[in-house]
């Protein structure tokens, strides 16, 4: 399992390289966690500088970031389509498939970045691997707790409640729900795995997110490396 948590200047590097590819006009997804904040960073200084963008959060963290830096944020109700969406992933396979979820946003997360006509992924390269690995998020509602449980062991998972590191008690999705880290192991098949974990009864959603990306972004020392699907 790779190591989580990369290089702020690898993690800058692919953001704002992202960022850049943004064109006038352009209805923005504006992804949750440390990378995608880089990005949410240079298109505010880029709306500075006179580009006309607006932006849909997938999180109250990036909605507040996207405000600070003076993009203005619509819902995803208000648009009709979503230009381009950036956002980070916790882990992508040589097939670029994702695990997301690392910040418990991986559901408003998968409407907007599957919504986008361009999903481009900004990551470091702890995050990038042959294969996935980590543990998946599940996000479910609070009730289902034992039963969503039961039927990631009996898929093969072993799942662990989420908590919040500085508070007693479990962490809370800005949709009032738990999460679930559900580790798989090695995943052979990330594709039928993400359907028998959306077949189960109280999951809202999970973090595998497969076939959706169109560009990953890879920050790196000397540069940025983009990889296509
Ligand atoms: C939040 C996510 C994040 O995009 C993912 O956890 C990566 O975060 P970071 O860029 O801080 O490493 O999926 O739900």
């Amino acid at each position: 399992m790779k190591t989580p948590g990369g290089s702020d200047a690898a993690k800058r590097r692919a953001g704002e390289h992202a960022a850049e590819r943004v064109t006038d006009g352009d209805v923005v997804g504006l992804g949750t966690g440390s990378t995608a904040a880089h990005a949410i960073r240079a298109l505010g200084r880029a709306v500075d500088d006179g580009l006309d963008v607006r932006g849909v959060a997938t999180s109250y963290a990036s909605r507040d970031l996207a405000r600070e830096v003076g993009i203005p944020v619509v819902g995803l109700d208000a648009v009709a389509r979503i230009d381009v969406a950036i956002d980070g992933a916790d882990q992508v396979d040589d097939g670029l498939a994702l695990i997301k979820g690392g910040g418990a946003a991986h559901a408003r997360e998968k409407v907007v970045d599957s919504a986008a006509d361009r999903f481009v992924v900004v990551v470091d390269p702890s995050k990038t691997g042959p294969e996935l690995d980590r543990p998946i998020p599940v996000e479910l509602l609070p009730d289902a707790r034992a039963a969503v449980r039961r039927s990631l062991r009996e898929l093969g998972g072993t799942p662990t409640l989420r908590t919040a590191e500085r508070k007693d008690g479990p962490v809370v999705t800005d949709n009032g729900n738990v999460v679930l880290d559900a580790d798989f192991g090695t995943i052979t098949d990330p594709g039928a795995l993400a359907t028998d974990l959306a077949t189960i009864p109280g999951v809202v959603e999970h973090g595998l997110f497969v076939d959706l990306v169109d560009e990953v972004h890879v920050g790196r020392e000397g540069g940025v490396t983009v990889r296509r699907a």
